[in-house]
């Protein structure tokens, strides 16, 4: 399986604090049948900033360390930009980086409390530049949680998604569980990914969602995630389904 969304760089945010803990998550990401992980440290987000030659130095490293190892384990290079006032600043510094030689897709994280005003304008320059985003964990966002229209209208308008495996397996709560359920229903995720930070209680639970997605939506809802993620390994372009809108609640006597 392919993961990508993970912090298992060592020493660059709130993932693997040193080399031998970024291993032992490798090891545990091989135990739970993953062979690729992208590699997606946190920038922007207030307290990192992990620009694109950072990564690529600290992902070669950690790769000759995973071969020096012998955990069969590949990294990609990736990075989870926050969106922000100055993501096109650091895209003309070329400190950002996609996760495909193509500079086609991007993981974009927002606040984890709200949608900022000016996110519809970020994607939509984004499109025009011809970056795709990728939107981390829709699912934990509380705005969205609140307001699902506006989670349609940034798909609608060209976004893509990646949910937590976690969320889809109920670690962060009911909530979040029901809502990662319908926006899979909704045909809104694109990506399911690991976000893993850690071996304990941010781990790599990715097998178990597929297994939760085909019992509640046969095997082939699990093709769909996995090929997608396939896709990006390869720099090929995912599927998109059509996206279909929230049906409206319906209050009154019945
Ligand atoms: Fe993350």
């Amino acid at each position: 399986m392919i993961d990508i969304h993970c912090h298992i760089l060592p020493g660059v945010d709130d993932g693997a604090a040193d080399i031998k803990e970024s291993l032992n998550m490798a090891r545990k990401a091989v135990e739970a049948g993953v062979t690729h992980i992208f590699a997606t440290p946190h920038h922007l987000n207030e307290k990192y900033v992990n620009v694109k030659s950072d990564i690529i130095d600290h992902a070669e490293m950690l790769n000759e360390s995973l071969q020096q190892n012998n955990i069969p384990l590949t990294i990609h290079l990736g990075q989870e930009v926050r969106i922000h006032r100055d993501i096109f600043t650091s895209l003309e510094k070329e400190e950002i980086l996609t996760l495909d030689d193509n500079d086609t897709y991007l993981l974009l994280e927002l606040p984890s409390g709200r949608v900022p005003t000016y996110t519809q304008e970020v994607i939509y320059e984004l499109l025009l530049k011809g970056i795709t985003p990728i939107i981390v964990h829709p699912e934990r966002n509380k705005e969205l949680i609140e307001n699902h229209k506006l989670l349609f209208e940034l798909v609608q308008e060209g976004a893509l998604t990646q949910l937590t495996s976690g969320s889809i397996i109920g670690l962060f709560g009911k909530n979040i569980k029901s809502f990662s359920k319908k926006i899979i229903e909704n045909n809104l995720a694109h990506f399911i990914a690991t976000d893993a930070h850690n071996i304990g209680s941010r781990g790599f639970t990715l097998q178990l969602a597929y297994e939760s997605i085909a019992k509640a939506y046969g095997i082939e809802r699990t093709f769909y995630f996995k090929e997608n993620a396939e896709q990006l390994s390869k720099g090929q372009s995912p599927m998109v389904e059509k996206p279909i809108p929230f049906k409206k609640k319906i209050l009154g006597i019945f």
